[in-house]
This record gives C-alpha cells, structure tokens and sequence, in this order.
C-alpha cells in the first residue's frame, strides 16, 4: 500500500491523477483486498512464527479444521484446500483491469503491471504446498520478466503518445505559507515542532545515549479524577501525550520506544473504560497523525480477547510500516510478561520435542530465538510515570538491566521534553552489567574536589554527577 500511494503521489504531480471512477468503487475495494490477501498468503510463515493467522475469518469458518492445522504448523488435506480457494480468490480480485479505464494509460499499465507481478506471486504461493509454512515463497526471475518486460514496452509507447510534463521539485517546506510541511515523496511527515518548545532536544553524546526506551504510561485515572472528568477522558487526554512521546523520540533520534498501552491485568477494569482505552488506540494507531512519521509500527501481546477489529488494524499497521526506519514503536496492547515467558517456554519445549533445540545446552540466547518478537533488543532505560515504582508485569525478560526511572507525575501531563529529560538522566547513568568500571583516564579525577564532601556511596552515583 505505501508503495500504490507512493506511485499515485507521483502522477498527481504530473497532473494525471489515478483517479478511480465511483461506479468502480466496489471493484478498487476487491482489488485493495486482493493486493492485501496476496500480501497474508505470501508472508504465512513469518506471521505464523508470531503465532498470527491473518487469513479472514469468513474463509477459515467454510474450511474447518484447516486454521487449527496450519496455527499448528501442520499442512494437511484441508488446509491445502484453504490456500487453494484464497489464492483463486486473491487472483480474481486483483484481475479487475476494469478499475483503470479512463485513466492516462501510463498510469494504467503500472497498475496491470502489478496485477500481473501478484498473479505471478500467487501462483507461487500455489506451487509452494507445505514449503508455504517454511518460508515466503517468491516468484521466479522468468515469470516477473514475463509480465515486466511488455509492460515496459507498453509504458514506453503509451508516454511517447502521451507525454506528461516531469514534476520540478517539489518546494521546500521554509518556501511554502503552510506551516506543517508537505508530505515528501514518501508520503512520510516529519513530526511537528511543539507549539511552546523553542529550545532542540539536548545533545547527548552517541555513547550515552539510550538505543531502547519502553514507558510504562500511568496516571491517566488520577489525572482526570484530579480534574474532575471521567477516566475515559484520561486515556483520551493521555493519546496527546503518547503522540508528543513518540515526536520527541524521533526529534532526538531514539531508535525504539516501546509503550505499555494495556495489560493483561488491565481486564479486570469496567468494559466501559477498557473499550475507551482500545478503541483509543486503535483510532490513533491507524488514523491518527503517527501513521504518516518515518515510524515502523509494531505490536506486543496476545489477540485473546481483544477486539478483532483492532488486531485487524494493528497488523494492518505493522505491514504498511515495516520498511520504515527512522524509529521502530512498539505498543504493548493485552501484552503481559509472564504470558510471554510462557509462550515462549512452550515454544522452546516444542522446537525440544521436534529435536531443533537439544534441552540440556539451552541457554540465554535460545530463550530470546523463542521470544514472539526474537528481534527485540534489551531496554536500556524503562521510565514510568504516575509516582508508582513498580514494573507491573511489563518486560520482564528485556529489561533486566534497564535503568529505572520513575517520575511522579500523571501521563497526560507529559510531553516531548519530559522524554528528552528521562534521557538525559540515563546519559548521566553509570552501567556496569555486573563488571568493575575501568578506571578514570586523568589520574586527577581520583582526586576528591576539596570542597566536595567524599560521597558516602560512590557505587550508587555516577561517574559524571
Ligand atoms: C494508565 O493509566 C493507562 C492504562 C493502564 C491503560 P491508569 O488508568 O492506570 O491510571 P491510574 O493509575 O488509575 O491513575
Ligand atoms: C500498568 O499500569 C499498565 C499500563 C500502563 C498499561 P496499571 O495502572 O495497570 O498498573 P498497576 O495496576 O498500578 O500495577
Ligand atoms: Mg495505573
């Protein structure tokens, strides 16, 4: 999808907008559903590694038996009948060459060229059979030039008879009068300035600064309590905040945030406030303005019992995003971290059982392969606010050796400098990870300050304070 609304960026430019007609409306949906479906089909394996089956729900209703079978990594008779029918579902819909008449035809062959390159993937994920469970079947060399050859030659005939003018480059935000610069060629934004920030995150010496923040966000309830409102108004309050989070990580270059949005203990709260909270980040994860940052958007925890809907739109999301790179965010949503190590016991003790993993040399680094997400790195700083000192059950495993940082006040109040302050304090940290610190380099330093009383504790304070 990004790359679809990349290619109709660029020819709205050139003033031949891929405009679809409203009488095709219902066929440019079916189309959408198959480039989304062919996507599902060809990344199985992975998603199924995530223990995600994203195959619709109508579909796996007609075959039963066959989502059990493939969730359990088991390709049978069934199962292979389920792949069958959606390909040739997938197929039909992205052969819908109805949908660019009328178009500039330049504009119409890229998008039958891309049919053509998924009716070439499909087939593939058809020849693949229980390889499909193993990895993402890709199509050959000779099929993708098979299509992309004559669409070439089409493409270049229809722009000799009908030329377009090349798009100049596009004027730079300082040149325009709008305020918030123009989406670049991407369609990607850069995070806007904070209305009273003046001042540009602090600088923070590369070697000191945290690679991995994750915020356990707390006090929306006491917040709204304090001002009389409802806790639902809190979590609405607290989205604002989550937002300007996630700006200043990208202003001052963090490379992974992670946020605590709802626990697996959070369903013990009324189905009021637990709608609110779900729904609120549902809106802000896929509408909201984040879905437009150079962010790579991730999600932690369990489907359960959580509203298919919102796991629809957070995978939904990790797709779009996931050639992003400024910032990978991850949000923890039914996320618990005991129900994590479990899964990820049970998923050790299967690799066991189908003798991948021999159970007396595992170690460390076989329990993180077995993590849902293995790629995660370790937290270096977990801040929480709303003046509790507690982890609540939130990364357990990753953040064993994170700096702790608790902060009395309630989330909503908390914006990008309060971020840009938790780092600062991390910069200031001393990490040992259990070694002794080498020695100063200026022999100086060992020298106490004469006006500085010897502290009583040198080994809880920074080298730096
Ligand atoms: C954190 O705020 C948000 C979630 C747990 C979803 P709380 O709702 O826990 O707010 P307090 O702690 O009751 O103030
Ligand atoms: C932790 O906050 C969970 C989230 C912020 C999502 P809680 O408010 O649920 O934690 P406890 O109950 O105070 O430990
Ligand atoms: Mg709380």
């Amino acid at each position: 999808m990004p790359w679809v609304d990349q290619v109709r960026q660029l020819f709205d430019r050139a003033g031949a907008p891929m405009t679809f007609r409203l009488d095709r409306q219902a066929d440019y949906e079916h189309f959408v559903a198959g480039v989304q479906l062919t996507d599902i089909l060809t990344d199985l394996s992975a998603d199924l590694a995530q223990c995600h089956l994203l195959l619709p729900q109508e579909a796996l209703g007609s075959f039963p038996g066959a989502g059990s079978d493939l969730s359990r990594g088991h390709w049978s008779p069934a199962a292979a009948v389920l792949i069958r029918e959606l390909t040739a579902l997938a197929r039909r819909w992205v052969t819908k060459p109805v949908i660019t008449r009328g178009m500039h035809p330049g504009a119409a062959i890229v998008l039958d060229a891309a049919a053509g390159l998924m009716r070439a993937q499909l087939d593939a994920v058809d020849a693949a059979g229980p390889a499909l469970l193993q990895r993402a079947p890709r199509p050959s060399v000779v099929a993708r030039i098979r299509v992309l050859v004559p669409a070439r030659f089409r493409s270049a005939m229809a722009w000799s008879l009908t030329p377009l003018t090349v798009p100049g480059p596009r004027p730079t935000a300082a040149a325009t009068a709008d305020p918030s610069p123009a989406a670049d060629d991407t369609g990607l934004r850069p995070p806007p300035p904070h209305p009273d920030v003046t001042r540009p995150p602090p600088q923070i010496a590369a070697d000191q600064m945290p690679s991995y923040v994750a915020v356990i966000m707390d006090g929306n309830g006491r917040w709204a309590e304090q001002r009389g409102l409802s806790r639902s108004d809190g979590h609405r309050a607290g989205i604002l905040a989550l937002r300007e989070t996630v700006y200043g990580a990208l202003d001052i270059g963090l490379r992974n945030l992670t946020l605590y949005a709802f626990s697996t203990e959070n369903w013990k709260r009324d189905p009021e406030e637990i709608a609110v909270i779900l729904s609120a980040f549902q809106y802000e994860l896929d509408e909201g303005p984040i879905r437009d940052l150079d962010v790579r958007q991730r999600w932690a925890g369990q489907s359960g019992r959580l509203p298919e809907e919102l796991v629809q739109a957070l995978t939904r999301q990790e797709r779009r995003t996931r050639a992003r790179t400024g910032m990978t965010l991850t949000v923890c949503i039914n996320y618990g971290g005991r129900d994590e190590i479990t899964r990820t016991a049970a998923a050790l003790a299967r690799a066991t059982r189908a003798g991948e993993v021999n159970p007396d040399h595992i170690g460390p680094d076989d329990f993180t392969r077995h993590l849902p997400h293995p790629d995660m790195p370790d937290v270096d700083l977990l801040w929480r606010t709303g003046n509790e000192q507690r982890t609540s059950n939130f990364l357990p495993w990753h953040a064993t050796y994170a700096e702790l940082y608790f902060t009395p006040g309630y989330w909503p109040d908390v914006d990008r400098r309060d971020l840009w302050q938790a780092i600062t304090e991390y910069s200031r940290r001393q990490r040992r990870h259990g070694a002794v610190p080498a020695p100063l380099a200026s022999p100086e330093n060992h020298l106490p300050s004469p006006h500085v009383q010897p502290d009583p504790c040198p080994l809880t304070r920074s080298s730096s304070e």
